[in-house]
């Protein structure tokens, strides 16, 4: 998979006499439309592959250049005359603006001046001169994706799209103007189903390519950071090779049985909880900060909701948590408490709001001690999605990562994401706050009804709420016993 090399690069490798002859053979005008000219920078693999293909899959390691890859195919279809209406379709609103439209390498960085598009950020509209329109999606609101035609779309990190498979297929459905509607998708190679479907569509083609390849472009930071996190780790395989990986041997969770059970939607929700695993300082060397939402549906079974996890100071990790448990109307935070004891309850009930209100202070908080190992914790949590009984609502790309590619027992360094998912779905399923608690609410009403303990001493629900229907887990030993005493009942009367 050697990446082939550009005329660019080409040439800078004649020796320097060649090189200017042919330079100085070029008029000035041509030397400056150079600096714009994409076939002459772009490595082989970054043109479009000749074909009747429908969609062009992009499928790399990090920094290979898809983003300029994309924004220069929509760039030379609108120049071209051949595409007139475009969608640009990212995961959310912050990366359609900031990496497809205004990133180093968007479409209004790559365009040359006498060729530039006009950018209304409000009505998410690239205008070019020649009048062929852009507009920006993201999706995470696939709806606005229903409804409007297109000729070309560009699609960027597709694989972590939350919304993939509706945002998907409602841009599709659009896809329909002119008579040869195309579209580039241009994403990190994760094995979600989306990908797995473009992959095996005899009208895709494909071009994959590794980190490595474009390394001479990649920003000294870029070298620091993306790759020397991942270099010569399992997930390296995916991020810097750009190769699909298939689950881990001993990994506890599979790629596909997450996926079998994602919904688009959660059902009625009984109970939610905010769970972190904090970090202590923040840097780019340290660790993240686990963080996100989880939910026990009515039906019993557990939902992912949201992954919020990243490098943070404790006053962003303590701000985030607070305004996740509001905007999820949460029923409290959990934390591990192995972490700097108390530390994190302070932090917590400190937080305060833009205008000094103390939202942190009465948020109920409740700390999780760790007294088993991580992989003795997780594995219960893995059984319970085994079962069929946990479901992500969307795609969670890089808690999903992290799941199926930890394998317990091998040293690898623990994963915050996969830790705050274990200690939220232990808190709803299996622990105290759990199916337990709520056996344990359940005989005491039991008791009452049949006299055996005072109406007054009735016991609080876990939670205010009383459930709508029985849960599963009980559901199913209690019927028959009910049902007995039904039967029991009437053939008394
Ligand atoms: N052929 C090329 N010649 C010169 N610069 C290039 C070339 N291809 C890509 N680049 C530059 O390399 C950098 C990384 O490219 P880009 O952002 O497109 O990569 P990416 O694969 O989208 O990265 P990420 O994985 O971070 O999303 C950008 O500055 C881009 O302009
Ligand atoms: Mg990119």
């Amino acid at each position: 998979m050697s990446a082939r090399r550009s005329l660019a690069a080409k040439l800078a490798a004649l020796p320097h006499e060649e090189r200017q002859r042919i330079w100085h053979s070029l008029s000035a005008a041509e030397r400056q439309q150079l600096a714009y000219e994409w076939r002459f920078w772009a490595r082989p693999e970054q043109l479009a592959p000749p074909g009747e293909w429908s969609t062009w899959l992009i499928l790399t390691g990090r920094g290979w250049g898809k983003n300029r890859t994309g924004a220069e195919w929509i760039r030379a279809e609108v120049e071209s005359g051949r595409r007139k209406r475009l969608a640009l379709v990212a995961r959310t609103a912050a990366d359609v603006r900031d990496t497809v439209v205004e990133g180093e390498s968007g479409l209004l960085a790559i365009s040359p001046p006498g060729f530039r598009p006009e950018w209304e950020p409000s009505k998410r509209r690239l205008t070019w001169p020649n009048g062929a329109i852009g507009t920006t999606y993201t999706a995470d609101e696939p709806d606005a994706l229903r409804g409007p035609q297109h000729d070309g779309a560009w699609c960027d990190e597709l694989a972590s799209w939350r919304a993939g498979p509706e945002a998907w297929s409602n841009l599709m459905m659009g896809l329909r103007l002119g008579r040869d509607p195309r579209v580039v998708v241009t994403t990190t190679p994760r094995p979600v189903k989306l990908v797995k479907d473009l992959l095996a569509d005899p009208h895709t083609v494909v071009t994959r390519g590794r980190t490595y390849d474009n390394l001479e472009n990649l920003a000294p930071t870029f070298q620091r950071t993306v790759i020397a996190r991942y270099v010569g780790t399992r997930l390296g395989r995916q991020e810097l090779e750009g190769l699909v990986l298939e689950d881990a041997q001993g990994a506890l969770w599979k790629r596909d049985l997450i996926e079998a059970h994602r919904v688009a939607k959660a059902p009625e929700l009984r109970r939610i909880v905010v769970a972190l695993d904090p970090s202590g300082t923040s840097g780019a060397d340290s660790d993240e900060c686990g963080i996100g939402v989880a939910a026990l549906g009515a039906d019993g079974h557990g939902y992912v909701l949201d992954d919020r996890s990243g490098v943070m100071s404790p006053a962003e990790w303590g701000k985030l948590a607070v305004s996740l448990y509001h905007m999820h109307s949460a029923d409290r935070i959990v934390a591990e408490a192995n972490f700097g004891g108390d530390m994190c309850e302070q932090v917590i009930r400190g937080v305060r709001d833009a205008e000094d209100r103390p939202v942190g202070a009465s948020v109920p908080y409740k700390k999780l001690t760790a007294s088993r190992g991580k992989a003795a914790r997780a594995e219960p949590v893995a059984a319970l999605y085994e079962q069929g009984r946990v479901h992500h609502v969307g795609v969670f790309a890089e808690l999903e990562d992290e799941l199926c590619s930890w394998e317990p027992n091998s040293g690898q360094r623990s994963p915050n994401r996969l830790d705050w998912l274990v200690w939220a779905l232990t808190e709803l399923m299996l622990g105290d706050g759990g199916a337990e608690n709520w056996l344990g609410y359940l005989s005491a009403e039991v008791a009452r009804q049949r006299g055996e303990i005072p109406a007054e001493t009735r016991a609080a629900a876990p939670e205010a709420a009383e459930p709508a229907t029985l849960h599963p887990l009980i559901e199913e030993p209690v019927r028959p016993w009910m049902e007995d005493q039904a039967a029991f009942s009437g053939g008394q009367k």
